[in-house]
């Protein structure tokens, strides 16, 4: 009997402080920046996006994320054996938030550590758990987003702060004779890192360059429409299925513009799309996983459907996956 990964639990965390698009408007007024609630509504169908405090990390979100997730799925932290957090934004050069979130679950002895795939990050580090499981190497498995990239956003460029928010999402993924997660495909392009980074680095105690995000996103945009209506024809290829086999897209929550136009061109009607943007605005390597859950315990999102999952990100990196929930 072959072995397969599937979807345990999931679970979800934001931060408490909510900021509408009126109220982040009226902050950048006191700078001199314009822009208004109609601007980014109509640009993004982003309302409002959750901001941590100065004290909360992204260790912090992912932890409650994951304790949730665990609990949905009824396991312990001691039934985990591998530990991926998906971010860009970690509270430490090192050691990983995966290893931070370990030692505060006392989940101890697993393998533990982090991806960095940006906005496409879940889908990255869902596949690589999904091949740790298939291969017999851990049996079940904490897939975490977890971003706080408030921290990296300049308040004085319009064009990238209003889009930007805070918040955790998480899964557990455990081992199982049926799938599960059906396929997954994941890409990259390099020669695009320009596009979309954060240039900063470190070195003898200070920030070099930048630390804030920058992005063209007019070329993000039009790399966003083509890549993931490709990327998951691949998956729906490799599974077998079409179009009209998925009950729920779940894709990465950057811009309703860029979510509905895939859909579209795929044959899923907007209904089928969980639609989160509005209210977390883009949460990079959290919004899927924050999506999901927040579908799963609305009950929109039941045990049997078929979800498709797609993000692209900086790097350029892409990815979907096809799963049975
Ligand atoms: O998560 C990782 C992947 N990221 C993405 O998928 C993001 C992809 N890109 C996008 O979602 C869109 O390109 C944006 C939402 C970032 C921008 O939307 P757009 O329709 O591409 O707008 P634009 O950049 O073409 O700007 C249109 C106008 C410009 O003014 P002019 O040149 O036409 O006079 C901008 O200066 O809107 C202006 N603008 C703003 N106005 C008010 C840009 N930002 C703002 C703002 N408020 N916040």
């Amino acid at each position: 009997m072959s072995r397969h990964s599937r979807i345990l639990g999931t679970g979800s965390f934001l931060p408490v402080d909510v900021v509408g698009n009126a109220a982040l408007a009226e902050r950048l007024a006191r700078d001199g920046i314009e822009t208004s609630d109609a601007w980014i509504v109509e640009r993004t169908g982003i309302r409002q996006r959750h901001f941590a405090d100065a004290s909360t990390t992204s260790v912090d979100l992912g932890e409650h994320a994951a304790r949730r997730a665990l609990d949905a799925a009824g396991l312990r932290p001691e039934d985990v054996d591998l530990i991926i957090c998906a971010t860009s934004t970690p509270d430490m050069i090192f050691p990983s938030n995966a290893a931070l979130i370990q030692g505060r679950l006392g989940a101890k002895g697993g393998a533990a550590f982090d991806i960095q795939a940006v906005c496409a990050g879940f889908i990255y580090a869902l596949t690589v758990a999904d091949q740790f499981i298939r291969s017999g190497v851990a049996r079940n498995a904490l897939v975490i987003g977890a971003e706080v990239f408030s921290r990296i956003l300049d308040f004085t460029d319009r064009t990238t702060c209003v889009l930007f928010g805070d918040g955790a999402g998480a899964v557990v993924l455990g081992a199982s004779d049926t799938p599960g997660i059906l396929a997954a495909a994941l890409h990259g392009d390099g020669s695009q890192a320009g596009i979309l980074c954060t240039p900063g680095r470190i070195s003898a105690g200070a920030v070099q360059g930048t630390a804030f995000l920058h992005m063209d996103g007019q070329a993000v945009f039009k790399q966003a429409v083509h890549v993931l209506e490709r990327v998951a024809r691949e998956v729906l290829d490799a599974a077998g299925r079409t179009s009209a086999d998925v009950d729920w897209m779940v894709p990465h929550q950057a811009n309703i513009r860029i979510m509905l136009h895939t859909a579209k061109k795929l044959g899923i009607p907007a209904q089928r799309v969980v639609q989160t943007v509005a209210d977390h605005g883009n949460t990079s390597a959290a919004s899927i996983p924050l999506a999901l859950d927040t579908a799963v315990r609305a009950g929109t999102i039941r045990h049997g459907d078929t979800l498709l999952l797609e993000a692209v990100g900086g790097g350029l990196t892409w990815g979907a996956a096809l799963l049975d929930y």
